[in-house]
């Protein structure tokens, strides 16, 4: 699957904002059920998210559409379900997991609901909120170490594991994350990158300031994160844009892959008074298949 570069949250309760859904140019859309909505509205999000998937079958989407879902400790998580699987959204995102443990029983939950949809079985992915409670950092590493086909990325949150802490804030005194988040969010990157996955930088909160977005978003892509999440739509532009390879890159890109097929099957080349060797021509055909992929 291609990385999808913007997840763009809507209130699963605003139709005033659901109806941007097919205008806001995110790869991905996350209709919220979960923090956004209050308790009194859960059905009537329920309600209208599942009416707007069936309006949109999976050939006629312009953004992948998925659900966040409340937490599987809510009493929620059936009622979500229920709602929305038989629309098929591409995923379900999980917000407080705590590991792989709850991969593994929202999984089943999908198998049973798929099944009775009719719709092929795993087609519906899953994306974790992976640093939202005290404990949950700490399995980050486990991702890699249990099979999971629906897994398709992991991100985090740095709100909701300040609240689980009992923390007055989650910033160090010059305005960058403190200690504990820039913790979780490299284990995060590390723990996506061991299990063969997405990582998913976390939301960039001052959604005026397109300046400190793009420049927050090309340092998180050099360190590895794929794309990130958005909360408004004027972020996604510069999120698109941020996590696709620059054109330097991709000038160098297109001689890499021009020097192998000059060699003629050779597994090692020269270029620029440099060795290349076949994970450089891996990481060129990368770069140009995800500008390929979108146009870039
Ligand atoms: N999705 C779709 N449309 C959105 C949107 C979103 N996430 N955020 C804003 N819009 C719309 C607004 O409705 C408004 O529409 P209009 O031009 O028809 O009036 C337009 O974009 C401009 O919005 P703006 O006035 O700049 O922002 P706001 O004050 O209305 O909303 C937020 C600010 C933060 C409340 C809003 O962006 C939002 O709800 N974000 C998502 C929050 C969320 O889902 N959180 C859960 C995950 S952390
Ligand atoms: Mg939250």
């Amino acid at each position: 699957m291609i990385d999808l570069r913007s997840w763009l949250f809507i209130p699963g309760d605003s139709e005033k904002k659901l109806a941007k859904a097919d205008s806001t140019g995110a790869d991905a859309l996350i209709f919220d059920l979960e923090d956004s909505v209050a308790p009194e509205n859960k059905a009537r999000g329920r309600d209208l998210v599942a009416g707007l998937l069936a309006d949109r079958p999976q050939e006629a989407r312009t953004s992948q559409l998925w659900v966040r879902i409340n937490p599987l400790d809510s009493g929620m998580v059936l009622d979500d379900l229920v709602a929305v699987v038989a629309a098929a959204p591409d995923g379900v995102m999980l917000p407080k997991c705590g590991g792989p443990a709850d991969i593994a029983q929202l999984s089943f939950y999908l198998d049973a609901l798929e099944a009775q949809a009719g719709l092929a079985a795993g087609s519906i992915a899953i994306l974790p909120v992976a640093t939202e409670t005290a404990a949950a950092p700490f399995t980050l590493g486990d991702y890699a170490k249990v099979p999971a086909a629906r897994l398709a990325g992991l991100t985090w949150g740095a709100e909701d594991l300040a609240a689980a802490l009992g923390a007055s804030t989650n910033l160090d005194p010059a305005g960058g994350w403190a200690l504990t988040y820039r913790t979780v969010r490299t284990l995060t990157l590390l723990g996506a990158k061991a299990a063969g996955v997405q990582a998913v930088d976390t939301l960039y909160v001052d959604f005026r300031d397109e300046a400190g977005l793009r420049a927050s978003s090309r340092a998180s892509r050099a360190e590895g994160f794929t794309g990130r999440l958005a909360i408004h739509p004027a972020q996604v532009a510069a999120i698109n844009e941020s996590y696709l390879p620059n054109a330097g890159e991709v000038a160098f890109a297109e001689r890499v892959v021009a020097a192998f097929d000059a060699a003629g099957g050779a597994g090692t080349v020269g270029l620029d008074g440099r060795m290349l060797d076949i994970p450089h021509l891996k990481q060129a055909r990368a770069v140009l298949a995800k500008v390929g992929a979108y146009g870039g």
